[in-house]
């Protein structure tokens, strides 16, 4: 693939992005709108920010739209007002998750697991379904993404309901990879290991440096820390045409960490 056409490799597609306001959703917008996408729609809670983040990218390339994912009549009037405006969708980036303190066995407070499982498993189905059922109507061949996590794949002492969350998202994306893949729809998911964002700053009441000190040592590649950046790019390849045979996979990004 040449410079130019790498530049170029979501040109024409039309992308949602839920919780784009902030982190990992922020940089992956910021990333497809910088790739060629024709549009990027920014779905989230934090409305200032979303604007704001829309605003800054460009309001030729990115939107915002309000959208709390534990609504499936907000979910679906995003997806069907962009189809709307730009024709199609291509790509659902199902983002948006939340994480509470700490959650062990013995004291799991199960209103706060509710809660917690209405965005992370819930709006990460009600995505995966609205997404899915515009791209069949639509007879696009698109491609959807959700965000796992490293806490996907191993169990721990502690934040046992984000834990279970994002188990259940690969058992979602593995699920729906096959319901979608006789229409020639993709469903991936990312799994990125601890990173700066505002959800870790906040959760472990660090800054940057201090959240990036804490999460230094799970990785297997010595010097290097894991950004936003490296995330969104894989994204990215799962967004595009690049991974067009690939499909149900979990992409692991976490320098080697479940593999040490
Ligand atoms: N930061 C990490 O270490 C890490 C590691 C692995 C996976 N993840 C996952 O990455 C994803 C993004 O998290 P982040 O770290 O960028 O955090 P973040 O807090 O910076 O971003 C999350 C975004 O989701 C939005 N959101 C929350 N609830 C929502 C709802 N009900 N409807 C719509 N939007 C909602 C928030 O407003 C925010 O903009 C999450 O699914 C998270 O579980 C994060």
């Amino acid at each position: 693939m040449s410079g130019a056409t790498c530049q170029r490799r979501l040109e024409g597609k039309v992308a949602i992005v839920t919780g784009g306001a902030s982190g990992i959703g922020e940089t992956t917008s910021r990333l497809f709108a910088d790739r060629g996408a024709l549009a990027v729609v920014i779905a989230d809670i934090q409305v200032e920010q979303g604007e704001r983040v829309a605003a800054s990218i460009g309001h030729g390339r990115c939107t915002f739209m309000h959208c709390d994912v534990t609504n499936e009549d907000q979910v679906k009037s995003v997806v069907d007002s962009t189809v709307q405006k730009y024709g199609h969708l291509d790509i659902m980036f199902s983002n948006a998750g939340v994480v509470n303190r700490n959650q062990g066995i013995l004291d799991l407070d199960l209103h706060a697991l509710d809660d917690l499982f209405a965005v992370n498993v819930r709006g990460m189905a009600v995505c995966v379904k609205h997404a899915g059922r515009v791209m069949v109507d639509g007879g696009v061949k698109g491609s959807i993404v959700c965000t796992g996590s490293a806490a996907a794949s191993v169990g721990g002492e502690t934040h046992i309901d984000y834990i279970m969350s994002k188990h259940a998202v690969l058992g979602l994306v593995r699920s729906a990879c096959r319901g979608l893949g006789k229409y020639g729809i993709r469903v991936n998911c990312v799994s990125p290991s601890a990173l700066v964002t505002p959800m870790m700053c906040n959760l472990l009441e660090l800054d940057e440096e201090g959240v990036e000190n804490a999460y230094s040592h799970r990785s297997s590649l010595e010097g290097r820390v894991l950004k936003a950046s490296n995330v969104a790019d894989a994204v990215l390849f799962l967004a595009s045409d690049e991974s067009a045979f690939v499909s149900g996979h979990n992409l692991a990004v976490d320098g080697g960490y479940l593999n040490r």
